[in-house]
Formats: structure tokens, C-alpha cells, sequence
């Protein structure tokens, strides 16, 4: 049985070739402490993050790379901006189809006496503007918004959204989890203050990899403080960037390996990318949307979306669904509820949730229409009103 990984939005495989020999490469010839000893392996290590820190901020525009702090992952750098942004009597506004590694940061400091307003999006995960406008007010400090939902694929519009919330005198956040290394992002041509990525995902690196950008303009407090290497004469955490955000030990062979796939994906073209998983969802969308009792969730169009689909099949638990495709057919999906039970129900799809392709730069068509095909057997199974136990191999 072939076996195709439909998790990418969960984290990317495969991982590029490059990015596994870049860890081997560090263990083997790199292996210090970044920025703390003055030895060959110390200055090595330095050079690894440093470049990595270089070829990010290319990646997204950044014009000074000092700007790009790293972290462990996308919730990392979410945790970052927002506890380093939101103090008691602030006010933010976020949006319904948000991640927990938003929503629950929100709802603890909403706990602490900042106000919270979440704007309902429409069930296919889009936002109306003309709503976010509504509810920013006086107080309001931050506006907080995924830039690609990880459960309906939805795009954010973080152009005009950044451009709202300065015309408002308000910080926005952006959550590129799902779309850094898949749609092209410009900070400056969007005029972003904050954008948190994930290493693992799009950007096709290891996992504990991941940052934050911090606009110039951005005063934000350290989520932790502690050794940098630098200014260690003193007892209190140094100010520049990036070590303000960077105490303790960096993942720097995670990082070796994020800037291989970052340079992988130099090398492609973010745009290609882009391309490339519109096709796999646009052949999805039309395949899916012939198969009798088959729902699909998400705007309808190929267009405004990541390389996200969810789906729900008639008859059959997301799970069941997810079983059968896993075992009798080699596909790997995710079921449930995503970490983000806000979309879920903006979409209708909670408790139970749903199944969910996402698509990533190694898959390909003929992948999609054997996912298709399997789905056309699961769905008139389901129909059939067998249980997965009784079923077995459909
Ligand atoms: C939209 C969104 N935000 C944040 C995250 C958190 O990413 P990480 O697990 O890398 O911290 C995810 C992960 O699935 C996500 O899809």
C-alpha cells in the first residue's frame, strides 16, 4: 500500500534532504553554544543561527534581521507577543476561527482583567471587516488574526487588516502558523507588527523550531529572562534584539535544519508553492464535491485558501473516517477538532469536528485523486450504514 501524508498542516513531511544533512552537519562539525564561548565550535554554532536569522528576515522582508527572534514554535512566539503586548485594562479583539495557541493565552490574560471581543467569522471561516472595525475601541491594544485557518483553509486578509488597526492606533498580530513558507508574506508591503511562524510546518524544518518578527516601533516585554552569552556583567536582561527574547539555549540544530528548508524553498519560490497547493485543493474541491454525501467546509473557491481542506462524510464519525483512510488506504489525516474548537463552531462542525487534508509541496495530483477515490468508497460505505468494526477493509 502507498502511503500518503496529508498532515502537513500538523507538520510537514517529508522533511528536504538538506534539512536532515544540516543537523547531521551541525552534530558533526558545529556543535557548540551559539554566542556564548569564543571557541570554533561556539563561533560555528553563532554563524548557523545567524544566518538562519538572515535568511528569514529575507524571507519575509524583514529589513533588519535582528528583528527576527526564535522561539520553539509558533504558540512560543503567540505567548511572546501577546503576554508581551497585553497588560490589565488593555483591550484585544480576535477572531472565531483562531487556534487554542491564541485562544488560550487570550482567555488566561482575559482572566487578568484584559478585555476580550471575538469576532464571529461566517461559517466558511471568512471575516467581515466592517465587524473587526465595530469592535475596536478606545483601549483596544491589539488586534490578533491567523493568517490561513488550520481547520477551514480560510485566508485573512492581513494587508487591509494591518492597515485597520493602524488607522485605529492598534498592534495586530499575525498567526502565520499555517502559511509561512506557503503564501508569499511582506512585512513592510503589509506593514505588519508582529507575525509568529512556525519552523515545522510550512518552512519545512524540525520541530522546536519557530519566532517571532517584532516590528521596529513594538515595545514588547520578554515572556522569560535569563543568560543571552551577551551583557553578562549584569544581573538584570539585556534590551537589544534579539537577546531580550532569546535566554537560554537556542535549538540550534533545529535551526540548522530551518534554514536548509528555507533555502529550499528560496530556491522553488514561495509563489510556486502557493501554486502548487491551490492546484492539489482546487482538484480536491471539485473531486469531493461530486462524491454523494460528502460535506465540504471552507470557502468554495481555491483561491482565498492554504493548502487546508475539511470534510465530513456522511454516516461516519471524522474518526472512523480518518481510521479507514490511515489503514486501508495508507492516507494520514487529522480528525477532530484541530486544537481549535472556536472554528469549529463557527463552522458548525463542533464537538465532532472533521476530517482534514492539508497539502504540502511533496504531494501531488495523483496523490489527490487516489484520496479521492478511497473517499468514494468510504462515503457509499458509510452509507451503507456499516460500522468501521463491521467493516474492516471497505
Ligand atoms: C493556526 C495555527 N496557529 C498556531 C499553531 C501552533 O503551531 P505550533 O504547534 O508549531 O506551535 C498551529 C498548529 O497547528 C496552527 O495551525
Amino acid at each position: 500500500m502507498a502511503m500518503i501524508y496529508f498532515d502537513n498542516a500538523a507538520t510537514s513531511w517529508p522533511k528536504p534532504p538538506a534539512v536532515r544533512a544540516a543537523l547531521n552537519e551541525y552534530f558533526g562539525e558545529a556543535g557548540g553554544n551559539p554566542g556564548r564561548s569564543g571557541h570554533r565550535m561556539s563561533v560555528a554554532a553563532t554563524r548557523i543561527v545567524e544566518n538562519a536569522r538572515e535568511m528569514l528576515a529575507e524571507l519575509f522582508h524583514a529589513r533588519d534581521a535582528s528583528r527576527i527572534v526564535f522561539g520553539h514554535n509558533a504558540t512560543h512566539a503567540l505567548n511572546l507577543a501577546l503576554y508581551g503586548v497585553l497588560r490589565p485594562g488593555d483591550h484585544v479583539v480576535t477572531t472565531s476561527i483562531e487556534h487554542n495557541s491564541v485562544m488560550r493565552p487570550l482567555r488566561h490574560l482575559e482572566k487578568s482583567g484584559v478585555g476580550l471581543t471575538v469576532v464571529a467569522c461566517a461559517p466558511d471561516g471568512t471575516l467581515d471587516l466592517d465587524d473587526v472595525r465595530r469592535a475596536l475601541r478606545p483601549g483596544t491594544r491589539l488586534l490578533v488574526t491567523t493568517h490561513g485557518s488550520n481547520v477551514a483553509g480560510t485566508l485573512s486578509p492581513i494587508g487591509t487588516l494591518a492597515a485597520i488597526a493602524r488607522d485605529n492606533g492598534v498592534l495586530h498580530l499575525v498567526d502565520a502558523a499555517q502559511t509561512a513558507g506557503a503564501i508569499p508574506i511582506d512585512v513592510q508591503e503589509m506593514d505588519l507588527d508582529l507575525l509568529a511562524f512556525t519552523g515545522h510546518k510550512g518552512l519545512l524544518g524540525p520541530t522546536g523550531t519557530g519566532g517571532l518578527y517584532v516590528r521596529e516601533s513594538v515595545a514588547l516585554a520578554p515572556l522569560i529572562r535569563g543568560g543571552t552569552g551577551s551583557d553578562s556583567a549584569h544581573e538584570t536582561q539585556p534590551e537589544f534584539m534579539p537577546d531580550v527574547f532569546e535566554s537560554g539555549t537556542l535549538n540550534v540544530a533545529g535551526i540548522a535544519g530551518l534554514a536548509a528548508g528555507v533555502h529550499f524553498l528560496s530556491e522553488i519560490g514561495i509563489e510556486a508553492v502557493q501554486v502548487h497547493e491551490r492546484k492539489l485543493v482546487a482538484q480536491f474541491l471539485v473531486g469531493a464535491s461530486e462524491i454523494a454525501g460528502i460535506t465540504l467546509h471552507g470557502p468554495g473557491d481555491a483561491a482565498p485558501r492554504c493548502g487546508v481542506v475539511s470534510f465530513n462524510v456522511a454516516g461516519a464519525m471524522p474518526s472512523e473516517v480518518g481510521l479507514l483512510l490511515d489503514e486501508s488506504f495508507g492516507i494520514m489525516a487529522r480528525t477532530g477538532l484541530h486544537c481549535a474548537p472556536a472554528a469549529h463552531r463557527t463552522l458548525g462542525t463542533f464537538p465532532t469536528g472533521t476530517v482534514r487534508f492539508s497539502f504540502g509541496w511533496f504531494n501531488t495530483p495523483a496523490e489527490v485523486e487516489a484520496a479521492l477515490k478511497a473517499l468514494r468508497e468510504i462515503a457509499a460505505w458509510a452509507a451503507s450504514g456499516a460500522t468501521v468494526s463491521a467493516k474492516g477493509n471497505p
